[in-house]
């Protein structure tokens, strides 16, 4: 998909950068040569003192920019086997300043022993955080700079350069570099279901940009918005690591560390590849409308946790991430997918997002419209004009006839039998009449939404699934079960 052209765009701006060398850097080059060639002499030859082998190397490779190109894809670990979680490493960028409120939101998804990654903070920690908690990642504290730079784009050149260093730390077996914020939250198993499908041994930047309109011109469509979280394949990384300080210091003026790196890699010539499911939510408020209504791909990451409102109601940030966790690890393959499906007798309508919500409309509404966000958030920055988002939305409304009842999830659980049940409970009373067009059917003695679905089959990322309504002895409980839908099932 990428391979050819970024090739040629290296070898041409290394050409570029050769011509551009004077006798200065000249006479430099040849010191450091002096110092690498001393220093690889002391990594071979060297006997019991030096264990810190390892550290030495990634220096040496940092100095030592690829001769071609052609070579960086050689010195991926290029294997048949399956991408799995142990291949990427992560690199979530922190500050002593904010880790201690931020901690629980990347403990939510870390797996201790089985991620491999590192919090970056802006100086030591020291006492305040002693001991780290093996339950997060270690950390590692950023290198100072060591060259001229704005010191007002200080913390974003800081950022940028944790790529460099996250790199340099030597470990082995990589495919994937992911990069996050320390208010990020990942969805770590779709993530790998994802990187897998890419060749690890090409340049690939996959991320995703700003739901918020503003925020992509401001910046760019074509820019990875950090905080959504991205990923660098190994041999990207590698170019990368002897690069970055390079683009800084050639866009002195470029703002934020996202918008470096996509001017850097553009330099030569790695475009994003756009993947939805990472979600940068610049937005205000209240997403639930936002995650009620998740497009079919998986979702990979949820950031700003905390500018949003706790995405449960009744519940701290903390608590609401950790309880979208649970669903995550039960069933990660339908977490936040949609699904639809209609009660006849009462001229309902059902959307659920699984391990997350369920609704109740008085009418019969097409998938099309049930599949439109409603507006419960707010923009990112009012001072634009609207269009604000990049999807389209339904506004939020008092027609009994459009207004959903709202359930949020209670509890998850496997059953005998092999399935899932996600239990949903009614947010408040709707308190509107009911809808009159459609039989005045009212909703409002519904309680609690039971979801059935497989414990064993995942969901395949992409395609949407079918469900039935069941009729259950008690009136105030509606159950539904998930199925995989028939061959050309239309359901409306
Ligand atoms: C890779 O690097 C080696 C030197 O280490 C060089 O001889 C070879 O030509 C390079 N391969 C390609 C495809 O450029
Ligand atoms: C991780 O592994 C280390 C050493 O093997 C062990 O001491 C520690 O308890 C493990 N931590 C967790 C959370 O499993
Ligand atoms: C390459 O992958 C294999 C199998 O996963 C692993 O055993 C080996 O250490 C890796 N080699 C390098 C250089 O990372
Ligand atoms: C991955 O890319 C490399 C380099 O372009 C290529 O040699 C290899 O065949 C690709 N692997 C797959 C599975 O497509
Ligand atoms: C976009 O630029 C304007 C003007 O420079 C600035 O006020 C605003 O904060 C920026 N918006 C975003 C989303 O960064
Ligand atoms: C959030 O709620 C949980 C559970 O109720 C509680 O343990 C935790 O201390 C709360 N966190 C904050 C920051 O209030
Ligand atoms: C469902 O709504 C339609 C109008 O949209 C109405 O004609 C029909 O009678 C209603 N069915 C029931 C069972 O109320
Ligand atoms: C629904 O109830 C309202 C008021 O109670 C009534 O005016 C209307 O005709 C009813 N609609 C249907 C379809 O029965
Ligand atoms: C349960 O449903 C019945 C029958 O519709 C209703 O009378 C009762 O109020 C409902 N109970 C609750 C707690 O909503």
């Amino acid at each position: 998909m990428s391979s050819e052209k970024p090739i040629n765009s290296v070898s041409a701006a290394i050409q570029q950068s050769l011509q551009h060398i004077s006798l200065g850097t000249l006479c430099k080059s040849i010191a450091t040569w002096g110092l690498i060639l001393l220093l690889l002499y002391t990594v071979l030859f060297n006997h019991p003192c030096c264990s810190q082998t390892m550290n030495r190397f990634a220096l040496f490779k940092l100095k030592w920019p690829p001769l071609s190109p052609n070579n960086a894809t050689t010195s991926a670990n290029v294997t048949t086997t399956p991408t799995s979680i142990s291949h990427i490493v992560f690199a979530m960028v922190s500050s002593v300043n904010t880790w201690k409120h931020r901690k629980s939101y990347v403990e939510s998804w870390w797996r201790p022993n089985v991620t491999r990654g590192y919090i970056f903070l802006d100086r030591d920690p020291s006492q305040r955080f002693h001991p780290w908690p093996s339950s997060s990642p270690p950390f590692r504290v950023n290198a100072p700079v060591k060259f001229r730079l704005n010191r007002k784009y200080a913390t974003q050149v800081r950022i940028v350069r944790t790529i460099m260093e996250t790199f340099m730390q030597g470990d082995k077996d990589v495919r994937w570099y992911v990069m996050a914020d320390d208010d990020t939250v990942l969805f770590i198993d779709n993530l790998v279901e994802v990187l897998a499908k890419y060749n690890h041994t090409e340049y690939f930047y996959i991320g995703m940009n700003s739901e918020s309109v503003s925020s992509n011109v401001n910046f760019s469509f074509e820019m990875a918005f950090g905080g959504a979280g991205y990923a660098l394949s190994y041999p990207l990384a590698e170019a990368l690591s002897t690069k970055v300080d390079g683009c800084i210091q050639r866009y002195p003026n470029v703002y934020s560390s996202d918008f470096i790196l996509q001017t850097c890699l553009a330099d030569f010539g790695v475009p994003l590849t756009h993947h939805r499911g990472f979600h940068q939510i610049d937005l205000h408020g209240d997403i639930s409308g936002l995650l009620s209504a998740h497009h079919q791909s998986p979702v990979l990451s949820l950031h700003h946790i905390d500018v949003v409102d706790p995405i449960f109601p009744s519940m701290n940030r903390s608590a609401s991430v950790n309880h979208l966790m649970e669903a995550a690890k039960v069933d990660h393959s339908r977490l936040l997918e949609q699904t639809i499906c209609y009660q006849r007798k009462n001229n309902w309508s059902f959307s659920t997002s699984w391990g997350y919500s369920a609704h109740i409309y008085e009418n019969i509404h097409p998938r099309s419209f049930l599949l439109l966000p409603i507006e419960t958030f707010r923009p990112w920055l009012r001072i634009f004009k609207p269009p604000f988002y990049m999807f389209n939305t339904r506004s939020l409304t008092n027609d009994p006839c459009d207004a959903p009842h709202e359930f949020f999830m209670e509890s998850v659980e496997k059953t005998r039998g092999n399935q899932v049940v996600t239990t949903y409970t009614r947010k408040s009373p709707r308190n509107l009449p009911p809808c009159s067009s459609s039989g005045n059917h009212s909703a409002n003695h519904i309680s609690k939404i039971q979801v059935f679905s497989s414990a064993t089959t995942l969901k395949k990322a992409g395609l949407m699934e079918c469900c039935d309504v069941e009729e259950t002895a008690d009136m105030n409980i509606t159950r539904i079960k998930l199925r995989a839908c028939m061959k050309d099932e239309v359901i409306a």
